[in-house]
Formats: structure tokens, C-alpha cells, sequence
């Protein structure tokens, strides 16, 4: 579960001072999928980030599975990311010397899995997402699908409680980006899978279990996706 307690984030650039987050406050249960909208600047990546812990608020409270992230030591927080939760942005930051196979078990070789388990475990996410077959194929060789399919492995593959997702279709076409909500989705359900991810695109709302939409730093807007969104996207079998 996620509890987020007035949250701020405030960029003291000299002469302005930049408010991007001026008070939120949510809960996120476990196995919800939520999508974070809003105009651009409204500060849904610097909320994802704070909620991801790959930043710090000026104010507010941030909870994560009942431990206050605040009590955290710089090397428990960088563990907790790593340890528990997974990251998919949108230019897929793939490694472009490492392999597929290589991409996926990345961290959890830094993490210190051992070549068995990680190894197992890759090739298991890999036949999942449907690219078990390109585990030799640099990014150079993927399609832009293909290698954000390769991202949401490599995000997955230590089963995080959190999945953070920022913008990830923005560089796919309509039925790339289909074929990685579709594949959210499906994680989303099965595994009870709790996904926040940051959209601005309309039509991705179908996908949605709640839309919180951002103005100016404030949440306007937190609830059920509008009727004629709602659970349309879950024509998987
Ligand atoms: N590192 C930074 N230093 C100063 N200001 C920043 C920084 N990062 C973000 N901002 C400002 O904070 C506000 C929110 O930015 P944020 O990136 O969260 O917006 P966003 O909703 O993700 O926008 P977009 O849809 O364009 O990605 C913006 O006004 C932005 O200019
Ligand atoms: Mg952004």
C-alpha cells in the first residue's frame, strides 16, 4: 500500500522558486492500477518519482508498505528500490551493449541472485511478455515495441510489489502501446500487480482502475475512469 501525506516538492532555482507538488495526499491499495493524467507540467513525473523513492519531497509523507520512507538510510531506500519496486520509463534506458537476456537479469545480479535463479527467472518473464525468442538480440535489433516489452521484463523480473511507470508508450504506435497495456493489464490482474503509471493520452484510461488527474502541482480529480473508459481494455482472453 501506498500513503502519500501532503506532499511537496519545491525547486529553489534563485531567482524563482518552482512549486511542482503543493500538497498530495492519496492512498494506493495493493492491485490497483492507476494512471496519473494531467497537462504537461502538472507534476505527475515529479510525483512518480517521489512515490518511487528516486526522489525527495520538501514536505509531506510518504508510506510504503507501512514503514515511513523518511526513517529509510540512503542504502535501505537504495535497497528497498531494488528489492521492491520495479521502474519502466519511456525511452526504455536498455543498456545497448547487453544483450535481451543480459538487460533482464541486470539487477538481479547486482542484487545478488544467484546465475541459476536469475537466469530461470529471465527466460520465465521473457516467455511471458513473448520475446523468448530474441534473448541474444541487442535494442539495436528490436523493434521500439519490442524493446519497451524488454523494459517491463527487466521491471518485473523480481516480482516488485510497485510496478512505476512514466509515460511508457509516448515513443510506440497505437498497437505497440496497446500490446504493452494489454501485457500491464494482464500482470495487473493475475499477480495483483499494483501499477502506477503517467499518461496523458485519453484512451489509456480504459485500462485504468482509477485516474488521479493533476493540475498546478494539486490533485483536481481521483476516482473511477469516465464511463465510457471504464474496463474497456480488458479484451484479453
Ligand atoms: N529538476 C527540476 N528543476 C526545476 N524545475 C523542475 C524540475 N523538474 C520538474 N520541474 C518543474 O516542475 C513542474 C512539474 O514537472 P513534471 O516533470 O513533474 O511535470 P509533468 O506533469 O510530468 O509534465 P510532462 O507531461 O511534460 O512530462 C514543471 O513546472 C517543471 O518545470
Ligand atoms: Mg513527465
Amino acid at each position: 500500500m501506498i500513503v502519500a501525506e501532503n506532499l511537496a516538492r519545491t525547486y529553489d532555482m534563485g531567482k524563482v522558486i518552482v512549486h511542482a507538488l503543493r500538497g498530495i495526499s492519496l492512498t494506493i491499495q495493493k492491485g490497483e492500477f492507476v494512471g496519473i493524467m494531467g497537462a504537461s507540467g502538472s507534476g505527475k513525473s515529479t510525483l512518480l518519482h517521489l512515490l518511487g523513492l528516486l526522489d525527495k519531497p520538501t514536505g509531506g509523507q510518504i508510506m510504503l508498505g507501512g514503514i515511513d520512507v523518511k526513517t529509510l538510510s540512503d542504502r535501505k531506500r537504495t535497497r528497498f528500490r531494488l528489492k521492491r519496486l520495479g521502474y519502466v520509463f519511456q525511452d526504455y534506458a536498455l543498456v545497448p551493449e547487453l544483450t535481451v537476456e543480459e538487460n533482464v537479469y541486470l539487477t538481479s545480479m547486482i542484487r545478488g541472485t544467484s546465475k541459476e535463479e536469475y537466469q530461470a527467472q529471465t527466460l520465465a518473464i521473457l516467455n511471458r511478455i513473448g520475446l523468448a525468442d530474441r534473448l541474444a538480440h541487442k535494442h539495436n535489433e528490436l523493434s521500439g515495441g519490442q524493446q519497451q516489452r524488454v523494459a517491463i521484463a527487466r521491471a518485473m523480473v523480481n516480482k516488485p510489489e510497485i510496478l512505476f511507470a512514466d509515460e511508457p508508450c509516448a515513443n510506440l504506435d497505437s498497437e505497440s502501446s496497446r500490446n504493452v497495456l494489454d501485457l500491464f493489464r494482464q500482470i495487473n490482474r493475475e499477480m495483483a500487480q499494483t501499477i502506477v503509471m503517467v499518461s496523458h493520452e485519453d484512451w489509456h484510461m480504459e485500462y485504468f482502475d482509477r485516474v488521479i488527474i493533476l493540475r498546478d502541482g494539486l490533485i483536481i480529480s481521483d476516482g473511477k475512469p469516465p464511463e465510457e473508459f471504464y474496463q474497456k481494455g480488458c479484451n484479453y482472453s
